[in-house]
């Protein structure tokens, strides 16, 4: 087989960046081979992400930055979230690509570039197939030690402003056995810690009532497998059994990404989210009752259409009263299709900014007093990348602290035992204990 080269770059969240492993390895059995460098590829892969409007933008930008690098006879192949939101139109907004291939079509991705090469004709393939994709991709041979399975996908809410119902489609949870299998592949493929992965990771459904404490639980048993994480969640589908599972899996990491979106319940209610400020703090008192430590994160919206000052103003005092070890905030996006994009009090862009501002001021200032309270603390870190300087690696403690240490490269990916002795809004450093 001829040595083909593949470059990728992923946008957006940790299910593109997951899928994209996937589709790595799909081409891997067709001889093609990973490379940092564009001009090299033979398959130039976008993974794309639909969510704001930026986000789409930055595609556009990057093709054109691209096919000025690339080689001659090389494609450009797009896929994920923009892919299933624009459909053929997508390849007249840009006669660059080659290949357009919708999240639930990835098996078909060797397929497809066949199918071009052989015809010479751009395609497009963006349906939901009744086979599910994850039944038809290879597994993975090699992993690195924090490892992505998706484990869930798709969403059934609709959130007025959110196109992930329609870019992934409705909910599917993927049977037990399956994951259990991925799981162990993993762990043999060099996995020390595995992040489940869902839009709404906590609506994982299994045989007989079982819910994602009982998955978390079995995977907690494979051996060789240190940590378990899992994300995102949904807090109005948060069972007490995933509650007690933090108390009773030590696998499982004191660390919970819990989105609650904005602090007023009139704003709530607009987005067509399912629960109250209070049943939201009701569910994360839960989750201290049974681990007080639990680092808590959360997504934000600012700027949604209605929102008044003091509907922000109750998203700032929510956060007061959380504290939160980490977030996300975005100013609203008007996304095309979804109902908040038409409703009628949209807010100027300059409030907007303003709100961010000042929110993120709170949110930056509360990640620092979190990162600050583990200076003198001694936490197992899971090193899983080179540093910026020769001699660092960095790593994460069980509650998701980027750690910078002084390390060899031989110690990537193992857990060491760190003394945290500085620590900045965004990062711990810290020193390996014998
Ligand atoms: N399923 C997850 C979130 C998935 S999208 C949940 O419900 O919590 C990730 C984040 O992007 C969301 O939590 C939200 O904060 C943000 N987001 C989604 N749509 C957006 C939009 N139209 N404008 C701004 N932010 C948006
Ligand atoms: Fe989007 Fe809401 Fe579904 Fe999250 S729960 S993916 S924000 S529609
Ligand atoms: Fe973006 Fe699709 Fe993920 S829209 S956030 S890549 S599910």
């Amino acid at each position: 087989m001829n040595k083909k080269f593949l470059f990728v770059k992923t946008f957006g969240c940790q299910m593109n960046v997951y899928d994209s492993n996937r589709m790595v390895g799909a081409l891997a059995v067709h001889g093609y081979e990973p490379t940092e460098a564009p001009e090299k590829a033979d398959v130039i892969l976008l993974n794309t992400c639909h969510i704001r409007e930026k986000a789409s933008e930055k595609l556009f930008s990057e093709i054109g930055r691209l096919a000025k690098v690339r080689k001659k006879g090389s494609l450009i192949v797009v896929a994920g979230c923009v892919v299933q939101a624009e459909g053929k139109e997508i390849l007249r907004r840009s006669p660059l690509i080659d290949i357009a291939i919708g999240p639930q079509n990835y098996h078909q991705l060797p397929e497809l570039i066949a199918k071009y090469v052989r015809d010479q004709g751009r395609v497009i393939q963006a349906d939901f197939p009744a086979e599910s994709k994850f039944d038809n991709l290879p597994m993975l041979k090699t992993s690195p030690a924090n490892a992505f399975l998706a484990i869930q996908e798709g969403c059934d809410n609709f959130c007025s402003y959110c196109v992930v119902p329609y870019t992934r489609g409705c909910e599917y949870s993927r049977p037990s056995k399956e994951i259990l299998a991925e799981a162990k592949a993993l762990v043999k493929a060099g996995a020390k810690e595995i992040m489940l992965l869902g839009q709404n990771v906590n609506c994982w459904h299994g045989d007989k009532g079982r819910d994602l404490g009982d998955l978390i639980r079995d995977v907690a048993k494979i051996n060789g497998l240190e940590r378990i994480r899992y994300t995102t969640s949904y807090p109005s589908k948060i069972t007490q059994n995933l509650i007690n599972t933090h108390a009773d899996t030590p696998k499982l990491m004191p660390y919970i990404h819990l989105p609650i979106q904005a602090g007023s319940d009139r704003i709530l209610k607009a987005m067509n989210r399912q629960y109250t400020v209070a049943e939201y703090e009701k569910i994360i008192a839960d989750f201290r009752s049974v681990r007080p430590d639990i680092a808590i994160s959360s997504d934000f919206i600012v700027g949604f259409p209605g929102e008044t000052e003091e509907d922000f103003e109750q998203t700032l005092a929510v956060v007061e009263r959380v504290q939160y070890a980490s977030s996300f905030s975005f100013k609203f996006s008007a996304r095309p299709g979804t109902p908040a994009s038409l409703m009628k009090n949209q807010i100027p862009e300059e409030v907007k900014t303003r709100r961010l501002m000042k929110l993120q001021k709170l949110l930056q200032s509360q990640q620092r007093s979190f990162n600050e309270s583990t200076v003198g603390k001694e936490l197992d870190v899971l090193l899983t990348e080179c540093g910026k300087m020769c001699g660092q690696l960095v790593g994460y403690t069980p509650y998701m602290q980027g750690t910078v240490v002084k390390a060899p490269k031989s110690q990537l990916g193992k857990i060491m035992r760190v003394k945290i002795i500085g620590a900045s809004a965004t990062a711990l450093t810290g020193k390996i204990l014998k």
